[in-house]
């Protein structure tokens, strides 16, 4: 953990207030009986067909499905269901880009964008079930993309544009697409990124697409291979067109996204249609109160679950304005946030720990030099935040008017899991808690064995009963599906986070607890990266922490083996850096590179990054008795001294 955090004493609230009786209540409900509780949600939303339970047990992991017999569409639900009501000429969506460009979309222009987008993918042979693999800029053609390949019954995977060449092929060759959504470029910190120059080397290594569609964002040449590639403007259809949405039954999914895992291959969480929109319709309206009135911007980037659960999908799904912003916080001046959220009005600004620190190195001046006034609710996602960071945000971004929703979920939660429930109740909150589960989210925080501990113990945090957002397999892959959430405490999904109940019984979580890092918010996998690491010729191993970080919370550290007769070099060390931005991509770049001689491992051949982590951040050897395997104290001591004077010797 960043240094200070530990420091803060955990405030106590000495009542149960009847706001955190009505929570516990609701939740209690959607447990004793879920097939009632989510019925009853889901009958708000349009399903063309409603047959059998709402939910039912399975024997196989995630041991539950919903809506087994129901049908309906996703982008139905965003887009049709306004049209025709008092919402159609209402704005869905603001848009500026990086250069200030703007353009505005209310919900019928958006469904006939999203119209368009599918009978361009239609005609390009897409159907249901098929993958479509979406690599955009933060433009607006990312939202209609993925709402028109769910329109049709097909499963988008989005891959975030900071992800380079390497990270995009193999994230298109597990999920087998057959068309990519890309553009020209993509607007950053006034720079062109040259998305289509780091589609086309991956394509090389990709046979199942069959036809790519680029969408000119920036204007500069690219190469366009005649056979394959069209531009979106050349192929769209110039009259309005219109696409039956495809209704599939709940289970459907709807759309892959590649995580981080503790091995190098990435994992398509796969979700369903239906839970997962049940789960985002609500957790909306319970978590950020949103309403048609307010003006909903979430700053996450459109490649990870957050951009698709709380850009495109919540808020559409109750007729909320969303704003979308495409380039740099700070560009290209440090105030361009705040001059978005005055000039459009925000009204609930949902963001991470990460962008929170950077703004509070910066001091208080700038969010000073605007009107923030329109702020009624602030939110925080992605990694824990600290006490120091929250009360800044409460201070100087809300004015101590706006309560703050600190969200805690996961890629493979779909939605939101504990956070302050605005839409429902009003509670005291506390300064980094995520405070109390949503309805139907049995959170358990257990042992190494599986039982539950006290309150204020540290363990792992589980959930105990599915819940309708839950993502439903691995793509391609059940068995590890099964393995990796739900063999450690049988039956029970394993989040791979620490975390404490306090006596008042408020969740604190408390970070990975595997060999996953959380850099500036984004999930990046140690193996992920040794593995590219070890690609680059003269590299024989490597291993990879992630060091605390007080801005970012953690960044990359590798310690690597060249091949014999490899000098270390500076010039070795830019290469390798480079290396990992042109094949995974910028967010992965290590904050430092250490060329050893030797890795401290187990008897069993395992880096013991816990060790390696201790070295680098300059900190005594931690406990080293449930290191894996006979390793002995001795052994480790011994490793532990030897990595660091090498560590000390070399330059860095
Ligand atoms: O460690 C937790 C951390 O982010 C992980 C999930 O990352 P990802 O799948 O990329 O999804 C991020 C956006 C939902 C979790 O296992 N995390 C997320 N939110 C919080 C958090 N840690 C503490 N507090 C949070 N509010």
């Amino acid at each position: 953990m960043p240094p200070g955090w530990e420091s803060e004493p955990l405030p106590t609230m000495s009542h149960i207030s009847p706001g955190i009786e009505r929570v516990l209540e609701i939740n209690r409900r959607a447990l004793a009986d879920p097939d009632e509780f989510w019925g009853k949600v889901a009958s708000e939303l349009y399903f063309a067909q409603r047959v059998g339970p709402a939910f039912e047990r399975m024997d196989d992991p995630p041991f539950g499905r919903w809506f087994p017999r129901w049908k309906t569409n996703l982008s139905y639900n965003c887009l049709d269901r306004w049209i025709g009501t008092d919402l159609q000429h209402k704005v869905a969506l603001h848009w500026e880009g990086e250069p200030g460009d703007r353009r505005t979309f209310t919900y019928l222009q958006l469904w006939k964008e999203v119209n368009r987008f599918a009978s361009v993918l239609q005609d390009l042979g897409v159907g249901e079930g098929d993958r479509v693999t979406i690599y955009l800029p933060m433009i607006p053609e990312a939202i209609i993309a993925m709402l028109a390949t769910v329109r049709l019954g097909a499963v988008h995977s989005v891959v975030f544009g900071g992800f380079a060449t390497q990270a995009l092929a193999d994230r298109i060759n597990d999920s087998k697409s057959k068309v990519l959504v890309t553009a020209d470029g993509g607007w950053r910190r006034g720079k062109i990124v040259d998305l289509k120059g780091l589609v086309d080397p991956a394509l090389l290594q990709t046979p199942t697409i069959e036809r790519v569609v680029v969408v000119k964002r920036t204007g500069q040449p690219v190469e366009m291979d005649a056979d394959r590639d069209r531009w979106y403007h050349e192929v769209a259809p110039t009259k309005e067109t219109k696409v039956a949405p495809v209704m599939v039954e709940g289970p459907h999914p709807s759309f892959l996204l590649y995580t981080s895992g503790t091995t190098g291959r990435p994992k398509g969480a796969c979700h369903s249609t239906a839970g997962y929109m049940v789960w985002l319709y609500y957790t909306t309206q319970a978590v950020f109160d949103l309403s048609p009135k307010d003006l909903f911007w979430c700053t996450a980037d459109i490649g990870w679950v957050t951009g698709h659960s709380y850009i495109t999908y919540g808020p559409a799904l109750r007729g909320g304005t969303m704003l979308m912003y495409e380039g740099a916080p700070d560009f290209p001046s440090p105030d361009r946030w705040w001059e978005l959220i005055e000039r459009y009005g925000v009204s609930i600004l949902y963001t991470s720990p990460t962008a929170i620190r950077g703004f509070m190195r910066r001091g208080d001046e700038g969010p000073k030099r605007h009107d923030l006034s329109s702020l009624r609710i602030l939110g925080s996602v992605g990694e824990p935040i600290n006490p120091e960071a929250w009360r800044w945000y409460y201070e100087h971004i809300g004015a101590r008017r706006c309560p703050i929703v600190d969200t805690w979920w996961q890629t493979e939660t779909g939605g939101i899991m504990i956070a302050p429930q605005l839409g429902l109740a009003r509670y005291a909150l506390k300064p980094g808690s995520a405070t109390l589960p949503i309805a139907g989210v049995d959170a358990v925080v257990v042992d190494e064995q599986g039982r539950r501990v006290p309150p204020g113990e540290r363990g792992f945090l589980t959930i105990q009963h599915p819940w309708p957002g839950e993502f439903t397999t691995l793509w391609g892959d059940p068995e590890r599906f099964a393995q990796v959430y739900f063999s450690r405490f049988p039956g029970v999904y394993y989040a791979a986070d620490f975390a404490m109940q306090d006596a008042d019984g408020y969740f604190w979580l408390l970070g990975r607890a595997d060999e996953v890092m959380k850099v500036a918010g984004h999930r990046i996998s140690t193996t992920e990266l040794e593995h590219i690491l070890l690609l680059h010729p003269a590299v024989a191993e490597s291993a990879v922490i992630g060091r605390s970080d007080a801005v970012k919370f953690e960044v990359p550290v590798a310690c690597i083996i060249l091949k014999p007769g490899v000098p270390p070099s500076s010039q070795l060390r830019e290469e390798l850096l480079l290396h990992v931005r042109t094949n995974m991509g910028p967010i992965a770049v290590p904050g430092q590179i250490y060329f050893v001689e030797k890795l401290p491992k187990t008897r069993s051949a395992k880096i013991m990054r816990r060790l390696i982590r201790d070295v680098v951040e300059e900190r005594p050897l931690g406990d080293v008795t449930t290191l894996e395997d006979e390793t002995s104290v001795e052994e480790a001591k011994r490793a532990y001294l030897e990595l660091k004077s090498e560590l000390e010797r070399v330059p860095k």
